[in-house]
C-alpha cells in the first residue's frame, strides 16, 4: 500500500521545456502541494534523465517473479541471482520504490506518433512486473497532442496515447476508472501549422479546460 504520508509522484516526459503537458502537469502538482502541505513530492523528468531500456537480465527477474508467482512487490528482490540481475535490479528498485510510495501518480506526457514517448514507455517497462496491482492509487495523466483525437473525431480510433494508458492502468495495474483522470490539451499544432490556424480557438479552449481541471483535481486528490 502507499505510504501513510500523502505522496505525489510526478513524471514528465516531454522533450520540450516549454511544453503543454508540462504546463498542465505543473498545475496539478502546484494545487496538490498547496492542498497537502505535509505531503511528500517526488519528481522525475524522464526526458531530461531517461531511464534505460530493460535488458536481458531484467527479463530474467520478470520470469522468476512469474514462475514463483510472486505478487508482493516487497519480495521482488528475491529474484536477483546473478551480478547482471543485480545491476538490472539496481535500476528498477529506486523507480519502483517511488511508485509504491505514491498514492497519486501524475504523468505529464506528449503524444508522439500516435502513442506515448519512448522515455515514458521505458519507465513503464522498468517498473511493471507480472500480475502487479497498483489498486488504491490514483493516476492523473496530463497529456498534449498536436491534433484532435476525442470521441467523434476521425482520429479517435488511432489515439494510442490516452487509450493505451487507460487500458494499461485498468488491465495490468487494476486501477478502476474512478481512480484515473485524463486532462488533455489538444490541437497544439494549431500554434505552428498554417493548415490548422482555424483551430487555434479550439486549442485554447482545450488548454484552458485542462488547466481548470488540473487545479481542481490537484486540490481534491
Ligand atoms: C516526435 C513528435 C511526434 C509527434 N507525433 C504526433 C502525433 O502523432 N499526433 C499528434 O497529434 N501530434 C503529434 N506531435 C505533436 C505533439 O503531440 C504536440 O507538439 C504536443 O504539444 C507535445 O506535447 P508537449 O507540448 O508537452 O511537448 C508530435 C510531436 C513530436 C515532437
Amino acid at each position: 500500500m502507499p505510504s501513510a504520508t500523502p505522496t505525489l509522484l510526478h513524471l514528465d516526459a516531454s522533450a520540450r521545456r516549454r511544453s503543454f503537458s508540462r504546463e498542465v502537469g505543473d498545475a496539478v502538482a502546484e494545487a496538490w502541494r498547496s492542498a497537502h502541505p505535509g505531503g511528500r513530492y517526488l519528481h522525475r523528468d524522464l526526458a531530461l534523465t531517461p531511464v534505460p531500456q530493460i535488458d536481458e537480465a531484467w527479463t530474467e527477474l520478470c520470469d522468476y517473479v512469474l514462475a514463483h508467482q510472486i505478487t508482493d512487490i516487497a519480495r521482488y528482490a528475491e529474484a536477483v541471482r546473478t551480478p547482471e540481475q543485480a545491476a538490472a535490479w539496481a535500476i528498477v528498485e529506486p523507480l519502483l520504490a517511488e511508485l509504491v510510495a505514491a498514492d497519486t501518480v501524475l504523468i505529464a506526457t506528449p503524444m508522439y506518433n500516435f502513442g506515448i514517448p519512448a522515455s515514458l514507455k521505458a519507465w513503464i517497462d522498468q517498473v511493471t512486473f507480472p500480475k502487479m496491482s497498483l489498486a488504491g492509487r490514483r493516476f492523473v495523466v496530463a497529456y498534449a497532442r498536436g491534433g484532435a483525437y476525442g470521441p467523434g473525431t476521425p482520429r479517435h480510433p488511432v489515439d494510442h496515447q490516452e487509450r493505451y494508458l487507460r487500458d494499461f492502468f485498468t488491465g495490468h495495474f487494476a486501477v478502476p476508472d474512478a481512480a484515473m483522470a485524463f486532462l488533455g490539451t489538444e490541437l497544439v499544432n494549431a500554434r505552428v501549422d498554417p493548415a490548422l490556424a482555424g483551430r487555434r480557438d479550439a486549442h485554447e479552449v482545450s488548454r484552458s479546460a485542462a488547466l481548470t481541471a488540473a487545479r481542481k483535481i490537484g486540490g481534491e486528490w
